[in-house]
């Protein structure tokens, strides 16, 4: 195999951007690393996002890859800096690209960020956001309840619609026009927060806008591959993988996944 891509997550997460890259660069070779077994990220210490991020890098740095995809606005709030003084490949991180997508979608420039309560207290939409437009006004909402609900497979369940509906009541009053899913998680339950936010506000998911990144920087090091054939990606979870499987099937729509456990 060409050298392969690496995207990583705290879990299943990641799925939704590695959806876009099969969309976007389908001939490209992907190895996806979940670390379902100490997710979430969100609630954790720096430090230790930093650590399990090093360790995810590190797994695929060995396996050969040429690029990574930080797939967890988490751990790039905490660890794009890091891993990108660490390792030689390019480092493609999910924050710039989102705030990018929601600057450029919205027209008062009222955006509420949605993310774990470690991307929130970080401050890094905050930072990405006003540096592409001085004017903004972010409205922040860590909504911690979020992540369990996608690792648990429940994402479709009515019971998660509430879930949302009590978290969301944490931006009441407030007027934006756009907001952005700041955990790649939650465009699993997109459905559900479009559905109890106001009428006409844009939702943006970092995904589109990361793999744009992505292949200019493919481009950028001549490291596009040119043979057309399609590559099925490999998976890998720290979880199980009768939880990760379904989930690989259900929202990438592939049929018996490759996924594979990994110690880290
Ligand atoms: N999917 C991740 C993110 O984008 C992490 C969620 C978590 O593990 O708390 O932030």
């Amino acid at each position: 195999m060409e050298a392969p891509i690496g995207v990583i997550d705290s879990g299943v997460g990641g799925l939704t951007v590695v959806k876009e890259m099969l969309n976007r660069l389908p001939n490209e070779p992907i190895i996806y690393i979940g670390d379902d077994a100490r997710c979430p990220y969100g609630p954790r210490s720096t430090q230790e996002v930093r650590q399990y991020t090093m360790e995810m890098a590190s797994a695929l740095s060995k396996m050969g890859i040429k690029m990574l995809v930080i797939a967890c606005n988490t751990a790039t709030a905490v660890a794009l800096d890091e891993i990108r003084e660490h390792f030689s490949f390019p480092v493609i991180g999910v924050i710039v690209p989102g705030a990018r997508g929601a600057v450029k979608a919205s027209e008062t420039g009222n955006i509420a960020v949605l993310g774990t309560v470690g991307t929130i207290n970080s401050g890094a939409y905050d930072d990405a956001i006003h540096a592409l437009n001085p004017n903004a006004t972010v409205y922040p909402l860590a909504c911690p309840e979020f992540v369990p609900i996608v690792e648990s497979g429940l994402y479709k369940s009515e019971s998660a619609s509430g879930i949302v509906a009590k978290a969301l009541v944490g931006l009441a009053g407030k007027e934006f026009d756009v907001a952005i899913l700041g955990c790649t998680h939650y465009p699993l339950v997109q459905h559900h927060i479009q559905a109890h936010l106001p009428d006409g506000v844009n939702i943006i998911s970092s995904a589109v806008e990361t793999v744009s990144d992505v292949e200019q920087m493919l481009l950028l090091k001549n490291s596009k591959r040119h043979s057309a054939s399609e590559v099925a990606p490999i998976f890998y979870t720290t979880g199980k993988i009768e939880q990760f499987s379904p989930i690989v099937e259900d929202w990438l729509l592939i049929d018996q996944p490759d996924v594979r456990h990994i110690i880290l």
